[in-house]
Parts: C-alpha cells; sequence; structure tokens
C-alpha cells in the first residue's frame, strides 16, 4: 500500500474502509467472508464514486407534509466486468437498488496479459446513463482500458470506474486510455508480479470469491 498520490484516482481513506482492506488481503479469509467483506467495500468506494452523481429536486409528501427531496437526473447503470466485477455489483446494488446492470465479459490472454472479450450487453437507455464500470482488481489496467472504450463507442456521457485494489502502473494505463474517467479504490499497490497479478494484493479475486 502506498502514500503516493496519483493523478485522477481518488483513495478511500476510512479505518474501516482500511480493516476491511486488510482482511481482504488475508490468505486465510473463506470465500464467504472473502464476498461479503468484497461487497461491503464496494459499497463503501461507491459512495465516494457517486459523489458527484447528479440529482435534482423533488417534492416528497411524508405522512405528515410535503418536504423536498431528490432524484437522479440520469440513471445509474452499474458494469462490472466478469467475473469478479459481480461481487461488486451485488454490494451496490443494496445502497442503489434502482440501478441496471450491464456486463462485459473479458478474459486476460495468460501469455500476452491481452484483455480479449467475449461478452458485452447493456441495459436500455445506457447510453444516456451514468455508468460505474466496476472491477475490484486494477492490475494491468489492460481489461478496464478496453472496457471504458467499449462503453465510450456507446455514447455514454458519464463514466466513473470503482475498483479495490489498484496497481500504480494499472492507473496510469487506464488514466491514458481514459483521462476524464475518475478512478476510485480502497487500495493502491506499487507493483504488478510477471503475471500481472497486483503485489502484493490480494490473489486471484474471482478464484476467492467464488472458491475455485
Ligand atoms: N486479477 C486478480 O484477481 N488479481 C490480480 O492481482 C490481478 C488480476
Amino acid at each position: 500500500m502506498t502514500e503516493q498520490p496519483i493523478n485522477g484516482f481518488h483513495l478511500v481513506r476510512h479505518p474501516i474502509a482500511d480493516l476491511k482492506v486488510t482482511a481482504l488481503r488475508d490468505k486465510n479469509t473463506p470465500a464467504p467472508e472473502f464476498r461479503r467483506l468484497l461487497q461491503e467495500l464496494s459499497q463503501l468506494v461507491a459512495y465516494e464514486a457517486l459523489r458527484d452523481f447528479e440529482v435534482e429536486s423533488c417534492r416528497v409528501e411524508t405522512p405528515l407534509a410535503p418536504a423536498r427531496g431528490a432524484r437522479p437526473v440520469r440513471p445509474l447503470v452499474l458494469v462490472p466486468v466478469l467475473r469478479a466485477g459481480l461481487a461488486m455489483a451485488d454490494g451496490i446494488l443494496r445502497i442503489f437498488p434502482s440501478a441496471a446492470v450491464g456486463h462485459i465479459g473479458m478474459f486476460r490472454n495468460e501469455e500476452t496479459l491481452e484483455p480479449v472479450s467475449y461478452y458485452f450487453r447493456l441495459p436500455p437507455g445506457a447510453a444516456g446513463a451514468h455508468v460505474l464500470l466496476l472491477d475490484p482488481m486494477l492490475a494491468t489496467g489492460n481489461s478496464l482500458a478496453a472496457a471504458a472504450e467499449k462503453l465510450k463507442k456507446e455514447g455514454i456521457p458519464r463514466m466513473t470506474c470503482a475498483c479495490i485494489v489498484a496497481s500504480r502502473p494499472g492507473v496510469e494505463r487506464l488514466r491514458a486510455a481514459q483521462p476524464d474517467m475518475p478512478i476510485f479504490g480502497a487500495a493502491l499497490d506499487e507493483a504488478l508480479d510477471a503475471r500481472g497479478y497486483i503485489t502484493p494484493g490480494l490473489g486471484d479475486a474471482g478464484d476467492r470469491i467464488f472458491g475455485t
């Protein structure tokens, strides 16, 4: 973990987030707890990442009197990168149940570390939505850069990327590809290993979520 800031990357700083990241990193944390922690951390990261989610004022009737409320200017669409992003979407849907969900299927060619796309589906109306692009591990940045590029081509006006652990080289790569897309995460690690895994990271998030 680093304290050195990096442009365009917003590190969620909170003792509760730090405690949860520590438990996530622990190799002895079993899959059910890992999944729950990842979902809870996703809520904390989304809470910060959606600070600029636009709402407009509206009227709401309480049992006693009218009150001023807020409603979304545009819909929220969560786009998890399969498969580890699914656990993030599960967590965020609990605090934003009306969000729609699209899916991007990407896997890494383990030799070239380049992303290979195998699935892309967005809900109707996504082109006018605020999209939260989800992947717990921003490692090389190649998959997220390819995913963001696909979304950009759909004419998405507002995109924010939310991850749990990011690597510095991954943030730099993603920033170079999408300089206008803010990136939020709960931890920033300095390095990648030869296989493109974040070190110290937390291992393979998909395997740890799904117990594979
Ligand atoms: N994907 C993971 O799950 N972990 C990493 O460290 C890198 C990619």
